[in-house]
């Protein structure tokens, strides 16, 4: 049947129109029935940023948009600063007083103890003290999983492990602690979540996102932005969260960081523009802009997504960062400024507030000439200054610039450390099981192996204590590796390590051979090792031949096999996944992943992580799990080509649940009712456990052709052995609208299949 009525969410009062740069008219119906956060709705802060702006020179205001690294500040050259580290005082008073800067950026080079950072920011704080405005600078700092920059600090899961979890509270009590900590270190603003979509499993920057989906990315943006947030950023426990890289990132073309992303716009709204959505209706205070380029239009110019998309329709009123050199690369990279003046130019009136300069103090300067020359109107300058005094009032800075005499003697507490030991197991995806070999006893002779093995860093990835995370010097100390932590559980006399082989090379594979034939089973941890944005694009998503010879090798002695995987993307491992008994897909679990991954291998956790994304089994077939029918023809045509690795939504348990009653309130729904699922599940083996119950709709007919499914729900749920259980889901038809061919989102009446835990059920959508 073709759907003829289009339903507007304009009924529902939710609509947003915009005029299309490009090309024709196009309307934008925003499908989330949302909360409008306000950052400019206090009026006692709007009088006193008035009245502080009316004092303001242009160099003043032209130095609030100015943001450098903290290595501008520090004797020795940018990059390359001297040990130990102390400020400049020249280079203090310059970029502070005399340009009158108004944030700060990052570490050079590597974390620093909580003292220094106190020592730091009150030092910046004296220097722009020593302005006549008196305006606090704004620091901002990639806290992503933890206060990462800070040493000692508790690291959790990337959250692409997190979204594995497909748990909101502990997602929303991460982000809390992270704020803690990053609070503790004085630093009120920290560049996170990501709410880019890993769509692209070649992208070195997947793990930095919660997968491929938009509903799961949407749900944890929302919930990491409250944990960092809080009800209100004033509270010295809180920060403000960024929500990046706005727009299109995650999906270059050719799977390489900061390359051009062609991006249909009908997939730019229904699919990437939702999560940012997500984040602005939670409350988060400042986007930050994606480096690349969509549809030829580098970000930082685009004036329609920095402008019209993102200000007047989806209501962002915050504050707007470039990301790192960006003004600058629209001339040296992107070419399309003649020079940075020009870049400069473009950039200011397509809607930057401030930019990430990160490394020269001509930005100010060239921006003030700009104004004078009339290049750069005046009111587009003091809406900018108006965002960023908006929020240091609201960060309460001007009252404390930092938060001196809070107790911060929770960080890196016993508590914290168990929740992201909680986060780590359930962040950790058992993908198979044959024979049920996992949980191992204690009493087996075992042997660790492989790159991964007896690596913390490995487990941290990038933005750990350095920006590539390669360092283990930084790491605190007392954490266990994978191998270390097996070690403990079973005991010394039991364990045996030998590395095998390191990421792409063979050292002693013959002795890892040796070794498996005294043990009774071979626990070989392959994966990446850590790396961060450019630096991490890659040429072949399969592992190197190293790894895949070791596990074939050992396979030969016919000991069984548990395969630990670790890294930020799904590298494929179909050439030697069969020799695996067992696999556990780690990706990033942070620095008590060691502890987890031993305690799921040895029946101390169970483990309850599903795939936020699909994983490939080949390179050349990368399609997500919401694909079109036509994604997955066979040669013959036919249409179920689809056969990943594991598909999204897979992760095993050491227990059982029993799916059963599947449940519609209604077998038919007008548009304006709402649609009840409900479920039942049973925990019918022998230990608790815990389960992401997963919820997906299938369109079965539209006039754009529909995804086999979409993921429309999730609960996570805890159930004792014999326990049962009924989730219910409340879905109204709106949430299954889609943007049209006139490009609103639209709710056609029609055929849809619910699909939950294997159960299926029908209902209709009626005019
Ligand atoms: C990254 C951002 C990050 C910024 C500041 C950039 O290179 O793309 O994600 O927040 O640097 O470190």
């Amino acid at each position: 049947m073709i759907k003829r009525l289009f339903f507007l969410l304009s009924l529902l009062g939710a609509v947003l129109v915009f005029e299309s740069c490009k090309d024709s008219t196009a309307n934008y119906h925003d499908s989330s029935n949302s909360r409008k956060v306000s950052t400019t709705s206090n009026p006692e802060i709007q009088k006193k940023v008035t009245e502080l702006m009316s004092k303001m020179s242009l160099e003043d205001k032209v130095g609030e948009m100015t943001q450098l690294t903290i290595d501008m500040l520090l004797e020795g050259r940018t990059f390359n600063i001297k040990e130990p580290q102390r400020f400049d005082q020249a280079k203090l008073e310059k970029a502070l007083v005399d340009h009158r800067v108004g944030s700060i950026l990052n570490v050079a080079g590597h974390a620093y103890p909580l003292e220094r950072w106190h020592e730091m920011m009150d030092t910046i704080h004296q220097y722009a003290m020593k302005k006549d405005t008196k305006i606090p600078v704004l620091y901002g700092i990639d806290a992503i999983h933890g206060a990462n920059y800070t040493l000692g600090s508790t690291l959790f899961p990337q959250q692409i492990g997190m979204a594995a979890s497909f748990d909101r509270e502990l997602t929303t009590e991460i982000g809390r602690i992270t704020a803690y900590e990053t609070a503790a270190s004085w630093i009120p603003w920290t560049f996170s979540p990501v709410a880019d979509l890993g769509r692209d499993r070649r992208w070195p920057r997947v793990w930095e996102g919660f997968g491929e989906d938009v509903y799961v990315t949407q749900e944890l943006t929302k919930a990491l932005t409250v944990g960092y947030q809080g009800e209100d950023i004033a509270d010295p426990y809180r920060v403000a969260a960024c929500l990046k890289h706005y727009l299109g990132y995650s999906v270059p073309l050719v799977g390489k960081d900061r390359t051009q992303a062609l991006i249909p716009k009908r997939q730019l709204f229904e699919y990437h523009v939702p999560p940012f959505k997500a984040g602005i209706d939670a409350g988060a205070k400042t986007v930050m802009v994606c480096s690349g380029e969509v549809n030829g239009i580098p970000v930082h110019a685009d004036k329609y997504l920095l402008t019209d998309l993102l200000r007047d329709e989806l209501g962002f009123e915050g504050l707007l960062v470039t990301d790192w050199d960006d003004i600058n690369y629209l001339y040296e990279r992107h070419k399309v400024a003649k020079d940075y003046k020009d870049a400069i130019r473009i950039s200011i009136n397509a809607g930057i507030d401030m930019s990430m300069v990160p490394v020269d103090l001509d930005f100010p300067v060239l921006l003030a000439e700009l104004v004078r020359e009339g290049e750069v109107p005046m009111s587009r300058i003091d809406e900018s200054v108006r965002r960023i005094l908006t929020l240091k009032f609201e960060l309460g800075l001007f009252d404390a610039p930092y938060p001196k005499d809070t107790d911060f003697s929770d960080f890196a507490s016993a508590k914290h450390i168990a929740t992201s030991l909680k986060a780590a197991s359930e962040s950790i995806v058992l993908a198979k099981n044959e024979k049920n070999l996992l949980p191992l006893s204690k009493d087996s002779r075992v042997l660790v192996t492989g790159p991964t093995a007896n690596s913390i860093t490995a487990m941290n990835g990038g933005w750990s204590r350095t920006w590539q995370g390669t360092d283990p010097q930084y790491n605190t100390p007392g954490k266990l590796t994978i191998s270390e932590a097996i070690s403990t559980l079973v005991g010394k006399s039991q364990f045996t390590y030998v590395e095998g082989t390191s990421y792409n090379e063979a050292v002693n594979i013959n002795t890892a051979v040796a070794a498996a034939k005294k043990s009774d089973v071979v626990v070989i941890c392959l994966g990446e090792m850590p790396y961060c944005e450019k630096p991490g694009d890659i040429d072949d998503l399969n592992l190197p031949d190293a790894q895949a010879d070791m596990v074939n090798a050992i396979a030969k002695t016919g000991k069984p096999i548990v395969l630990v995987m670790i890294g930020g993307r799904p590298r494929i491992i179909s050439p030697f996944a069969d020799a695996a008994d067992a696999i556990m897909l780690g990706f990033l679990p942070g620095h008590e992943g060691g502890k987890a991954i031993a305690n799921l291998l040895f029946g101390d956790a169970n483990p309850s992580a599903k795939l936020p994304l699909t994983y490939p089994r080949f390179s050349n077939s990368l399609e997500t799990y919401d694909h079109k029918w036509t994604d997955i023809q066979n040669r013959d045509f036919s249409l179920n080509g689809f056969n990943p690795q594991w598909d999204f939504g897979h992760g095993l348990s050491y227990t059982t649940f029993k799916y059963s009653n599947i449940k519609l309130n209604q077998s038919a729904f007008a548009l304006d009712e709402e649609i009840e699922i409900s479920v039942d599940i049973e925990n019918t083996g022998n230990l608790a456990g815990k389960e992401a119950v997963l919820l997906f709709v299938a369109d079965k007919v539209a006039s754009i052709s529909p995804s086999v499914r979409r993921l429309r729900g999730f609960e996570k749920i805890e159930l004792q052995p014999g326990d049962k259980r009924t989730v219910t889901f409340n879905l109204s038809p709106q949430d299954l609208s889609f943007v049209g061919i006139d490009y609103e989102w639209i709710t056609e009446p029609g055929a849809f299949e619910v699909q939950i835990g294997g159960l299926t059920t029908n209902f209709e959508i009626i005019d």
